[in-house]
């Protein structure tokens, strides 16, 4: 047995749910523990091409329980949407369950996460729109609506009124749009509670079972931990916190439980957004799985990396996509910024440091050849291996893991990290060192 947490290593899409799925595998649960339906983790095997917003990556395999956390925003309304599209291709989704502590997000927050960034003009963040960060506002304000509050007619009744009451004056003074109503919101979503009855659960208590019962957790992870709200790009960041730190605190663990953090980087890097970098863009598929919207691509950074890393804990990385390099002569990586003339081997705080920053690359040799059939490391071509190698001392984190295609099973694996770690008195708990 073993809790392992798989978190995103850069700002996100770096490939999460493919790792994720073949975990799956050898896990008996697999748990979201942040973020809502702005995720889009795709995977792909002999099956056909899966993506997932809300339910774990690991529902494809029929003997993993699949857990959407208490630290999750849930949209119900897409959650049944998801399951009805994985039932009718035969996915049996009577494992899937939600944390009746779980945030919903309500249509209010679909409809403010737009009004706010059209209000924002050229300064908006470019969120997803699945109403992500208003239900998390409301959620600190304490004027959430959580899974168990749909199962209770009356109470959720009362809830939503005198929630609606405020955030339609918003609605309507504020952005001069037509307010909401609350019977159809109350029908709604009463309805959606009903359907997904049997899904809603005490999750913390069933975690904390598959504890004793020395089961083998993956923690899974969204978005990236530089759209973290603390840590990342902020305030181009999403609106919980992606780091392995929440993991725990977002599925209903102890944190001692977790026994390994894994980080997945992909080769180079992405945003999504518009700008430059076709030419990966095109190879690597790099258009978001949910939204379609292209990702801005560049040079792996390092800087950034090892931030990352020293932040999380890392026992190890996976570096995904190096496939996408394979045709480059020469590949770069960021190995410090020029900042007002100084070099800096940290992540500024701030937007205006971040932008005035030069990147320093260092330029490696490329290998020209397709790896996409790789089975082993050893089969690497010699350079793909110095390049690793290269992001390993960088990142001061073994590399566990290289994916090198989209397909289930293209992957290799350096070191097992789902080893049962040694016993511990308390929990099972250790790290892979
Ligand atoms: P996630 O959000 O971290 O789960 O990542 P996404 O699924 O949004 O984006 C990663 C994309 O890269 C998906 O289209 C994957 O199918 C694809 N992918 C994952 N691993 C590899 C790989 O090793 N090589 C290539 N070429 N594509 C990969
Ligand atoms: P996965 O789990 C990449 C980005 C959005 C936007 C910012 C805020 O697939 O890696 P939000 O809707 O969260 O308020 O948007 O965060 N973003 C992601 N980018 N992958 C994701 O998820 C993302 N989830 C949010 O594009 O810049
Ligand atoms: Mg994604």
């Amino acid at each position: 047995m073993a809790v392992v947490a798989v978190i995103g290593a850069q700002w996100g899409d770096e490939g999460k749910g493919k790792i994720v799925d073949e975990l799956s595998m050898h896990a008996d649960y697999v748990v979201r523990y942040q973020g809502g339906s702005n995720a889009g983790h795709r995977v792909v095997h002999e099956k056909g091409e899966f993506s997932f917003r809300l339910v774990p990556s690991g529902i494809l395999f029929p003997n993993t329980t699949c857990i959407i956390g208490n630290g999750v925003v849930v949209d119900p309304k897409g959650l049944i949407t998801e399951m009805e599209e994985l039932q009718s291709r035969g996915i049996d989704t009577s494992r899937l369950y939600i944390s009746e502590r779980a945030h919903v997000v309500m249509p209010y927050h679909f409809l403010l996460d737009r009004l706010e960034e059209e209000a924002r003009g050229a300064d908006k963040i470019g969120s997803t729109q699945r109403g992500i960060s208003p239900a998390y506002v409301d959620k600190h304000a304490r004027i959430g609506i959580r899974m168990a509050d749909l199962l209770d007619v009356d109470a959720f009744r009362g809830k939503l009124a005198s929630i609606l009451q405020q955030k339609n004056r918003m609605i309507t003074q504020i952005y001069g749009q037509p307010p909401l109503s609350l019977e159809e919101i109350h029908g709604e979503y009463f309805g959606y509670g009903q359907r997904l009855r049997s899904h809603i659960a005490d999750t913390q208590a069933m975690l904390h079972d598959a504890l004793f019962e020395r089961k083998t957790i993956l923690l899974e992870g969204a978005q990236g931990a530089l759209l973290d709200i603390d840590f990342g790009t902020y305030p181009f960041v999403t609106s919980s916190s992606t780091m392995a730190a929440n993991a725990s605190g977002g599925a209903g663990l102890p944190p001692h439980s977790i026994n390994r953090v894994i980080g997945v980087y992909k080769a180079y890097i992405t945003r999504v957004g518009s700008g430059v970098g076709q030419l990966l863009r095109d190879r690597g598929h790099e258009y978001g799985t949910n939204t379609g919207r292209d990702r801005r691509c560049g040079w792996f950074d390092a800087v950034a990396g090892r931030f990352v890393a020293q932040l999380n804990g890392l026992d190890a990385a996976v570096i995904t996509k190096p496939d996408v390099l394979d045709n480059l002569p020469t590949i770069k990586i960021c190995t410090a910024y020029q900042l007002h003339g100084k070099l800096v081997h940290s992540l500024p705080a701030t937007q205006t440091d971040l932008a005035a920053c030069e990147p320093v690359y260092e330029e490696v040799e490329g290998w020209q050849c397709d790896t996409t059939g790789v089975c082993s490391y050893e089969g690497l071509p010699t350079a793909a291996k110095n390049y690793l190698k290269r992001l390993e001392v960088l990142l001061e984190t073994p590399v566990a893991t290289v994916s090198v295609s989209p397909q289930r099973g293209r992957t290799i694996q350096v070191q097992d990290v789902l080893a049962a770690p040694e016993y511990d008195a308390r929990y099972p708990r250790n790290a892979m060192r």
